[in-house]
């Protein structure tokens, strides 16, 4: 997409820092889990990976919030744990529980054995596809969104073999095999960045990166082992615009701020005011209602959100501090979205 066509939509305009009229407002996990659109067309399939796999329904799934909530950017259907089943590393999509990885990485030689770069990224032709239907669908009406985890939080998941209360065994391996875990990162990285690219090339106009677990680490690890592979990747795709979202990695902005990415995700844990401090006055800022605001009244819901916009400022892309839970009324989220769409910078 040349900039003249970018400039046009107003989440690429605010994402590139250019001058909007208001906010524009999309909502992390926004495909499948809250409409029940998305859940009649998941009943079509035996499990999660059936799902992803099959680019139609992906991308039908893509654009259902668009469709419903009138967001503007929709974020691709997929997971961030098609990297390590690319990698070598499969894993299971336990029904109402989560992921599990049936096999998980102890030693140097469960490293040697995955596969990196282009030769795994190659195997996630089914996401390209699926971009690819999507973006002749949007027919330009919104960007689209590419993502992949972090380097730090797919280490996580191949070493915990699933979610984990403390991650202890994934921060135990940062202090007993530093050299190993260097070695996985720059594995994950290597075939992030390929798959990021191919992504890209397949239509996403902007990409994120998902560090769920990154508030799990004290902050001298997490400069040592995920920050220099999100400035990799960030570095390696110059194409389109970058948001970093570390989830509970108040401690790291400073870091992140040196990170080349346009835009820095917030959870509901940070302020504005304490993130522009850190960041400095380049970078734009995403967040960072807290999704359970969302069960409230609509007049609670609006003023949450209202009060949001105002300490945010401009340089702002509206959203949640984390993924949409699944049970959440539909209509709080319709009033959060409506809200910020009539919202206009010039009335406050
Ligand atoms: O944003 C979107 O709506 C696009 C799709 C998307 C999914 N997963 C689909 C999904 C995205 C961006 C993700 C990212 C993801 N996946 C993250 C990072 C964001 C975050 O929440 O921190 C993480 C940590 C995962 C790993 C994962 N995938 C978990 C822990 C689970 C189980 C719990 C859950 O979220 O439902 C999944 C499964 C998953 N990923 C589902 C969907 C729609 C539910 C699967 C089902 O229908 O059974």
């Amino acid at each position: 997409m040349s900039i003249e066509t970018q400039t046009q939509h107003l989440f690429l305009r605010a994402a590139l820092n250019l001058p909007v009229e208001r906010p524009p407002v999309w909502i992390m996990r926004q495909a499948g889990r809250i409409l029940p659109q998305y859940r009649a067309l998941r009943a079509h399939f035996p499990d999660f990976k059936a799902f992803v796999k099959t680019p139609e329904a992906a991308s039908e799934a893509t654009l259902q919030p668009v469709d419903e909530l009138g967001v503007d950017a929709a974020i691709i259907f997929s997971d961030i744990l098609v990297i390590p089943e690319a990698m070598g590393l499969d894993y299971e999509m336990v029904e109402s529980k989560g992921p599990r990885f049936p096999k998980v990485i102890e030693h140097a030689a469960d490293i040697a054995a995955l596969d990196a770069g282009q030769i795994a990224a190659d195997r996630l032709e089914y996401v390209y596809e699926a971009l690819r239907v999507t973006k002749k669908a949007l027919d330009g009406r919104v960007p689209l969104i590419g993502f992949a985890g972090a380097p730090w939080t797919i280490l996580a998941y191949m070493l915990e073999g699933g979610g984990s209360k403390t991650f202890s065994k994934a921060r135990r391996f940062l202090y007993t095999e530093p050299v190993l875990a260097h070695i996985l990162l720059q594995k994950i990285t290597d075939t992030t960045i390929a798959y990021l690219k191919g992504q890209v090339a397949a239509g996403a106009d902007l990409l994120q990166l998902f560090d769920s677990w990154a508030g799990e680490l004290p902050p001298a690890q997490y400069r040592m082992f995920a920050v220099p592979y999100l400035a990799q990747i960030c570095a390696a795709i110059p194409e389109v615009p970058k948001t970093v979202f570390a989830k509970g990695a108040w401690f790291a902005l400073e870091d992140l701020a040196e990170v080349p990415c346009q835009i820095i995700g917030l959870d509901w844990n940070t302020t504005p005011a304490f993130a522009r401090a850190r960041v400095g006055s380049d970078k734009v800022l995403q967040g960072n209602l807290d999704p359970c605001a969302l069960y409230a009244d609509n007049s609670t819901i609006e003023l949450a959100t209202l009060e949001m916009l105002r300490t945010f400022g401009r340089q702002h892309i509206v959203n949640l501090g984390h993924g949409v839970y699944p049970d959440t009324p539909l209509e709080g989220v319709r009033t959060f979205v409506n809200t910020v769409k009539a919202f206009r910078y010039d009335s406050i």
